[in-house]
């Protein structure tokens, strides 16, 4: 479900941005010679500081995506070259996932390909949540390991980068207290078009099944000054799209003496010239407040789409996830967004199968559904996460009815989705070109309300540019259209 919705988070599932798959292909020729002009000095003053070639590999979240295009910066700076497979770097590092069991076992089965050949001389490093999660253990499971930094320590990375290089076979970056957020002077940026920012790291918030608060530290907000520095400096390279990321992203609380705002925050990037849109993930329902809805309608370069994880439909539920909201609650920040004067599309994510989820609780999830009718959901079975508070409690419900749960739920919103798509069918929405399919003619980009449409178009260099596209097709999962002329 949600495939239509270009959020990202579909790599939590292992999806794919564009649903039409293979065939499309982003220009990364030009997103590097965009972040090469902005590395160019830099790498002057680096040049000869190692041979090195380094294969990165990405689980998870947006916020580990950005982590990882920042640690390509560093590595790239340091003169090390980047490799699209591990069998010819020299270093091979795994930025991990951990927030459901699948999601960790992965980097077990990754470093597992590499315990036969473990005296050929290459470093092997684990990165971001499973690294903080499991510590000095990775050493032990997978002793051919010699780098494990969590996310809160990549500030530090550069030093304990220098210590691999030296031969050293056991480095660890494991603290979790620090406030200082990852801000290098060289991100190699995947996406030429749209960069990520991280405004916010960590969370304090304490969901009762979740392991980001252990792996990702306490919440550190950046400050406004370093995100509008950075936000000139993107759109001086092109770039027309940020989008602002915290797994808090609204509870933003500007550190300097200037105290913006987060929705302040909002309308100064989008007033930095050359910025043509904004948007921000991940909101969390409690901090949701009516000035963000207000600037929405008041500054359109500010996407309408806003991602309010609900998790559950059920207020007994929801209070043994320590959500810190109820049902009802929720419910009045949706009809707070539904009163914008401008359509917000709204997202979300769900678990099924929460200790001592019921029936009735599940039904109420389903009638939330109805209640909301979601432009997109990103549904999960609960997975025990070790550190949370749920693992002391019963996980009582099998993985058989948790996956029963779930096929219900995906398919009350199939229905909603297969209605609201349908409804789309003649309208016209302006799209960031960012797709080229191998199909002749076929392109792919996002709307405002972040939605995905394959569109068909005679001219010939679309990427980057915005277009307005009619949708003449929807299925479940997709919209097709062309360009309106
Ligand atoms: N089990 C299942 N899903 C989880 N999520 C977070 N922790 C867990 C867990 N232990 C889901 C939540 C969150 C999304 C990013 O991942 O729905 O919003
Ligand atoms: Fe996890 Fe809850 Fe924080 Fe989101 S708000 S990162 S679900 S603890």
């Amino acid at each position: 479900m949600g495939k239509t919705f270009d959020i990202g988070l579909e790599r939590l599932t292992g999806g794919s941005e564009f649903p039409i798959g293979s065939s499309i292909t982003t220009n990364k020729g030009h997103a590097n010679r965009l972040a090469a002009r902005a590395e160019a000095s830099e790498l002057d003053t680096m040049r000869g500081a190692s041979q090195g070639t380094f294969f990165l590999e990405t689980f998870g979240c947006q916020m580990n995506d950005h982590d990882s295009e920042k640690v390509a910066g560093v590595l790239l700076s340091r003169g090390y070259q980047q490799v699209e497979s591990p069998d010819s770097a020299s270093l091979i590092l795994y930025n991990t996932c951990s927030i459901r069991e699948k999601a960790a076992q992965k980097v077990f089965s990754r470093l597992g390909e590499f315990g036969l050949r473990q005296n050929d001389g290459r470093i092997i490093g684990v990165l971001g949540c499973v690294a903080q999660q499991e510590g000095e253990e990775i050493f032990r499971r997978a002793p051919w390991v010699s780098l494990v930094c969590g996310s809160a320590s990549y500030s530090k990375l550069p030093e304990l980068l220098a210590q691999v290089e030296a031969g050293n076979q056991r480095v660890t970056g494991l603290d979790n207290d620090t406030d200082e957020t990852f801000e290098t002077t060289v991100t190699r940026r995947d996406n030429p078009w749209r960069a990520y920012l991280t405004i916010i790291e960590g969370c304090d918030k304490a969901c009762s099944y979740c392991v980001v608060p252990y792996t990702r530290g306490p919440e550190r907000s950046r400050a406004s000054d370093s995100i509008l520095r950075e936000v000139r400096q993107l759109a001086e390279l092109g770039y027309s799209e940020v989008q602002l990321l915290g797994q808090t992203v609204n509870s933003y609380k500007d550190p300097t003496a200037r105290k913006m705002r987060f929705s302040e925050l909002l309308l100064a990037v989008a007033d930095e010239p050359g910025i043509r849109r904004v948007r921000f993930t991940t909101s969390h329902p409690r901090d949701f407040s009516r000035d963000i809805v207000d600037v929405i309608d008041a500054q359109p370069k500010l996407c309408n789409h806003v991602h309010l994880p609900v998790q559950s439909g059920s207020t007994k539920v929801l209070q043994a996830m320590q959500r810190t909201y109820t049902r009802e609650e929720y419910l009045e920040k949706i009809a707070m967004i539904r009163e914008a004067k401008r359509t917000i599309s709204i997202t979300t994510d769900i678990i099924v199968g929460f200790p001592g989820e019921t029936d009735e609780d599940l039904a109420e999830t389903l009638s939330l559904l109805d209640a909301v009718k979601y432009d997109a959901l990103f549904s999960f079975k609960y997975s025990p996460r070790p550190h949370t508070p749920s693992l002391k409690m019963n996980d009582v419900i099998s993985e058989e009815e948790k996956s029963r749960r779930l096929a219900v739920l995906q398919e009350k919103q199939r229905e909603i989705q297969t209605a609201r798509h349908s409804a789309m069918v003649g309208e016209t929405f302006e799209l960031l070109v960012s797709g080229k399919s191998r199909r002749e003619n076929q392109w792919s980009g996002h709307t405002s309300c972040h939605r995905v449409i394959n569109f068909a178009s005679q001219e010939q260099a679309l990427l980057g540019k915005y277009v307005q596209v009619r949708v003449t097709g929807a299925t479940p999962n997709g919209l097709t259209g062309e360009q309106a002329l």
